[in-house]
């Protein structure tokens, strides 16, 4: 695809972003202009054509499960669009043919999100959910495949894990994860929001299910994801959740005259079941508009410009006292560094200072969280270096 819109480390996008370094790509991301043109001209076609204007942009939205499939390597017949990562955790948990017994294994420390719905699973459907300790996946994915092996058992029925860690940015090894859950006879689940749009994922290494959010690493806007099911995996799901847009069939009674409004018709074996009504226009138009410019950048170029900038910006911060959390392996590295403050400091007071110095970043689990994307440039590391040494020692001051 050819771009002509966007470079590596160059912001020129987001003209108005107040924050001197923007590394928030893992809470929030700021729409860039091309994502806010999109947003307006949606409303503009919705507010001269109404329907007309739905009609206008169902295609482009239609699109966009290609576009979705390209990023993880799926079918486009493969995605379901739904409103946020959350949505499709539940349902899958919601909707999986369960049998009293089964066994959910997932980590501690993962984000509620993918530990919730399946509490939720558990509770009705008298299913077992164990959390392991992240710990021994931290120190090597020897160690931590060994563990996971070691608690998977014959009614093991799924693993649910994040790509990325949201505490402390562990990229999980996917491919090893994937033969324990094949071995077992067990399904792979994917929470993949804080990797999708910086990190590559592929869910040919046998991933059975996946959903992401579209306002982080996609840089969207609140409201549009997306769910991945394997075919496979999605015709045996349960539609214990469906609405008229879950049949078969289920627009021709609003287009071809009487005779077609039915209640019977079946619900779809495909995974776009789970799409049960009206979607949200102004959402998927910006998820739309930012993954082409992902697209033409190439995940794999902003993996390595995002990693470039924490490589330069990780030393700086150990040098003040801070213990990074990512990883030596280079393949266990994602979009975000993480880094525990020094035992004198209180975090949420550091944070209040760096905020205010127009550092823009996280304290997830109590991590000073960065998470650059594509348009940070690498003149911002010592910004960012002065502000979090100005920020420490003014907390340690008043403290
Ligand atoms: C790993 C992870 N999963 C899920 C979520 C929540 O996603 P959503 O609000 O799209 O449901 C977050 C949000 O920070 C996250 O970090």
């Amino acid at each position: 695809m050819q771009n002509t819109h966007s470079k590596l480390g160059d912001r020129s996008l987001f003209p108005d972003l107040r924050a001197r370094a923007y590394l928030n790509h893992g809470a929030i991301s700021p729409p860039s202009t091309l994502v806010r043109q999109a947003v307006q001209q949606v409303l503009s076609d919705y507010a001269r054509g109404g329907v007309w204007g739905f009609k206008e942009w169902l295609p482009r939205r239609e699109a966009l499960r290609g576009s979705f499939a390209e990023l993880i390597g799926a079918e486009a017949t493969d995605i379901a669009l739904i409103p946020n990562t959350t949505t499709g955790v539940a349902a899958i948990a919601n909707c999986i043919d369960w049998q009293p017994g089964d066994h959910v294994l997932t980590f501690s420390g993962e984000f509620p999100s993918n530990v919730t719905p399946w509490q939720v699973a558990a509770k009705n459907f008298g299913v077992e959910l164990e959390l392991l300790p992240l710990a021994p996946m931290m120190r090597s994915v020897d160690e931590g495949i060994a563990a996971l092996r070691s608690k998977v058992r014959d009614r093991t029925r799924l693993i649910a894990i994040s790509a990325v860690q949201f505490q402390n940015g562990l990229r999980m090894p996917l491919g090893p994860i994937a033969a324990v859950a094949r071995e077992a006879g067990a399904e792979l689940f994917v929470d993949a929001v804080q990797g999708c749009g910086a990190v590559p994922i592929d869910v040919g290494v046998g991933v059975d299910y996946l959903t992401c959010g579209g306002h982080k690493w996609l840089m969207g806007l609140e409201g549009a994801g997306f769910l991945y099911a394997r075919q496979t995996v999605a015709e045996k799901l349960v539609p214990r959740t469906a609405g008229w847009l879950s049949h078969e069939d289920a627009l021709s009674f609003l287009f071809h005259g009487p005779g077609h409004l039915r209640y019977d018709r079946p619900i779809r074996k495909t995974i776009d079941f789970v799409e049960l009504g009206a979607q949200s226009a102004v959402g998927y138009a910006a998820v739309g508009a930012s993954l082409g410019l992902i697209a033409s950048l190439g995940v794999e170029a902003i993996y390595a410009h995002v990693n470039t900038y924490l490589d330069l910006l990780e030393p700086r911060l150990v040098a003040l006292g801070f213990e990074s959390l990512r990883r030596s392996d280079e393949a266990r590295r994602s979009g975000i560094l993480a880094l525990s403050p020094p035992a004198d400091v209180d975090i949420t007071a550091l944070y209040a200072a760096v905020d205010e110095r127009e550092v823009a970043c996280t304290i997830p689990d109590g991590n000073l969280r960065f998470a650059p994307h594509w348009p940070n440039a690498f003149s911002e590391v010592p910004v960012v270096a002065d502000a979090i040494e100005n920020a420490l020692r003014l907390t340690r001051t008043t403290t």
